[in-house]
């Protein structure tokens, strides 16, 4: 048994990649119901009585681990961590800011702490901190970015196993079983997954984001700056932002992206996150399917 596998405590080692502000608890239980492990995401979220409420949906839903995500720029993580303990859940991911402070209240709580970082001098800091394990995700991903020049999974990958002895799981561009081996190639001990699982069945986004992806041509995403953060966002190119991109005149294209198309039904400026890996996915699959034939 892998490292990794003892950390995560499922059968397989591929992680569902949180998605910002999008929680299903069926799509977390499904994935971990298949033998992977499911992911809860709650860097958005500020109230305990939330956390457990989806926990609980879960708990309904399946018997096997799943785990959760918390970004260390969220003011309320010490309670949140404290209500996963105290719910039974064994292992969550932190990304997004640093680990320094937050790795001995993980341990404390007798749980295990996987960090998520972007470049070599992060997964060294985030051992020194006492991460368990970590993500290492490349340029190709989909979700939050730093706006400098960053590595691909290819080159981050093995550059960070060969600086840390903590397992490693690889992140960015992995949509099936080429991938997943490839990962292990690179010195991997698993996977994070995180566009192909939301043009999945189960994935709680809307309808036209899965399209989007679906249809989306090789070269089909790009990083859009997040205005006043020193970050960025890999989107798909919709034509509505290609048109902005073109035009010299607009400084801040995040400002004018429309978060919440649901509510009105325009998704002509919807920011639909995804990775580079959406010009290999054709198909809107059940989880149950993609982790088979991933795993094959
Ligand atoms: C729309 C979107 C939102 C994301 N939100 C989060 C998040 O809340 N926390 C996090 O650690 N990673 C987040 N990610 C990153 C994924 O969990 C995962 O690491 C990444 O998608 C892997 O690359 P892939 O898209 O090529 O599979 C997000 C990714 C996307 C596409």
């Amino acid at each position: 048994m892998s490292e990794l596998i003892e950390i995560l405590g499922c059968r397989y080692p591929v992680i569902q990649g949180p998605i910002g502000t999008f929680n299903s608890p069926e799509m977390v239980a499904a994935v971990s119901e298949a033998g992977a492990f499911g992911m809860l995401a709650l860097g958005f979220i500020s109230h305990p009585d939330e956390v457990k409420k989806l926990v609980d949906e879960v708990r309904k839903l399946t018997d096997k681990p799943f785990g959760a995500n918390i970004m260390l720029i969220n003011p309320h993580n010490e309670k949140i961590l404290e209500t996963l303990a105290g719910a039974g859940v064994k292992t969550v991911t932190t990304s997004v800011g640093s680990p320094k402070d937050i790795y001995p209240l993980i341990h404390d709580l007798g749980m295990k702490g996987i960090h998520v970082i972007l470049a070599l001098q992060h997964a060294i800091r985030a051992v020194t901190a006492g991460a368990d394990a970590l993500v290492v995700v490349g340029s190709e991903a989909g979700g939050l970015r730093s706006l400098n020049s960053e590595s691909s999974t290819m080159v981050l990958v093995p550059l960070v196993c060969d600086h840390v002895k903590v397992p490693v799981v690889a992140a960015g561009g992995i949509s099936d079983s080429r991938g997943y081996k490839a990962a292990f190639a690179l010195g991997a001990q698993g996977v994070q997954v995180g566009t192909r699982f939301l043009a999945s069945s189960e994935s709680p986004v809307s309808e036209q984001w899965k399209k989007a992806i679906v249809e989306c041509p090789d070269g089909g995403t790009d990083l859009i700056p997040s205005g006043s953060m020193r970050t960025a966002e890999r989107i798909l190119l919709t034509p509505w932002i290609k048109q902005k991109m073109a035009d010299p005149d607009v400084k801040n294209i995040a400002a004018e992206l429309d978060r919440n198309p649901a509510a009105t039904g325009n998704y002509e400026r919807a920011a639909f996150g995804a990775g580079q890996v959406s010009a290999r996915i054709s198909h809107i699959l059940p989880v149950k399917a993609i982790i088979e034939e991933m795993v094959s």
